[in-house]
């Protein structure tokens, strides 16, 4: 039976051909391509400034340097979220001032934020998770709380609220193109800003701080990084922007599906599913929080289990505060319980563009079989 991975980009003929074209030109690096790419996707968030670079992560810490965060500043961020917003602000010597995330949405419970709030706070730094963040509520935190915001979309490019695509509304907003996301340039990222002097910024932040003269000559003002993305990735993001709203409709028909046959069962209460009623959202994972404990069974042992039947599964994601890092800060257990859960219970099950309906209910069966077996 076929390797059913838990995510897998589509590469067609022409992706390819557009590449090897890109690298026949012997221009592979920065360049039109990469001018192009921006371009494109600036167009897809109402003419804001785009600028790319080698990823999400890169993008993201740009981002904080962009708008002086460092030393003395507190930053708000879900418990329950990728390591790297941690781990961003960490580097930029700021502090990660964590709070839960709400069961119904999987996303940061904005009370516990509005809460979290002190006179050392900057910048809340939520991440689109099971469903898109509301514009309306990010936008009236920001003016009330006069803090700046920074929505980690690495999941949700592609993804919709009522005021158009994640990217169009709010302060920046940063995503990834990493292979597992809605679409792909293999490594990269991408920040949307509010105008061209922060994109000018990024400019230098990207690449080595270098600032060109009228006369020619080069100055260094910030002490920039080397994040800048090339042409030949810019050429593959070209053609998959192209692509990326069929896909995540095919991402929604699948997600449907796992409802249709995860529906009713009774190890997995509707709670356990990710949030239905969800316009818009462009369905990059489909992750169920697993009864385990109650089964007496391990994650490792479920997920070796489906991975003997050919199924690729994943964990998406451990609770940050209770990494090594931040335990030697003094987080510990209890203190955000559900994030906590999902850290322990999260499976992420296999949803990608090419799968089709009948890939979803062979993981589903497979699923309720190898718990059962566990069951009785
Ligand atoms: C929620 C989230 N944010 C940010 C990132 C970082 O993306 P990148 O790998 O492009 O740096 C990831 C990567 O998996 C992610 O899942």
């Amino acid at each position: 039976m076929d390797f059913l991975p838990f995510a897998r980009p589509t590469i067609d003929e022409a992706m390819i051909a557009a590449v090897a074209d890109t690298l026949r030109t012997r221009w592979i690096v920065t360049g039109p391509r990469v001018a192009a790419f921006e371009k494109e996707l600036s167009k897809r968030f109402s003419d804001r400034p785009v600028r790319t670079l080698t990823s999400a992560t890169a993008a993201m810490q740009v981002a904080l340097e962009l708008m002086g965060i460092g030393p003395g500043d507190e930053v708000i961020i879900p418990a329950q979220s990728f390591f790297v917003t941690g781990n961003v602000v960490e580097r930029a010597g700021a502090t990660a001032v964590f709070v839960d995330v709400t069961l119904a949405s999987r996303n940061i419970d904005f009370a516990q934020a509005a809460a979290a709030v002190t006179a050392k706070t900057r910048l809340l730094f939520p991440t689109h998770y099971n469903a898109p963040l509301d514009p309306d509520v990010l936008d009236a935190f920001a003016k009330r709380h006069k803090v700046r915001i920074l929505e980690d979309a690495a999941l949700a490019i592609g993804s919709r609220t009522s005021r158009g695509p994640v990217g169009v509304t709010g302060d920046l907003v940063s995503f990834s193109f990493h292979p597992n996301k809605n679409m792909t340039t293999i490594e990269g990222g991408a920040l949307v800003l509010n105008d061209e002097r922060e994109a000018a910024i990024v400019d230098e932040l990207r690449f080595h701080g270098i600032k060109r003269l009228p006369d020619g000559t080069r100055d260094v003002e910030r002490a920039g990084a080397k994040y800048n993305f090339s042409d030949v990735s810019a050429r593959l993001g070209l053609e998959q922007l192209t692509h990326l709203d069929t896909w995540c409709r095919a991402r929604e028909r699948l997600a449907h599906r796992y409802f249709e046959c995860l529906a009713g069962d009774d190890l997995l209460a509707p709670e356990r599913l990710p949030p239905r009623d969800n316009p818009g959202h462009s369905w990059n994972m489909f992750t169920v929080l697993l009864p385990l404990a109650d089964l007496g069974m391990s994650r490792k042992a479920f997920m070796d289990a489906m991975m003997q039947e050919g199924i690729g599964t994943g964990v998406s994601y451990e609770a940050i505060h209770l990494t090594t890092l931040f335990r030697k800060k003094g987080f510990r257990e209890g203190q955000f319980p559900v994030s906590e859960r999902i850290g322990r219970e999260t499976v992420t099950l296999p949803l990608f563009p090419e799968m089709r309906e009948t890939d979803v209910d062979r993981v589903c069966e497979t699923m309720k079989r190898v718990l059962r077996r566990k069951a009785s």
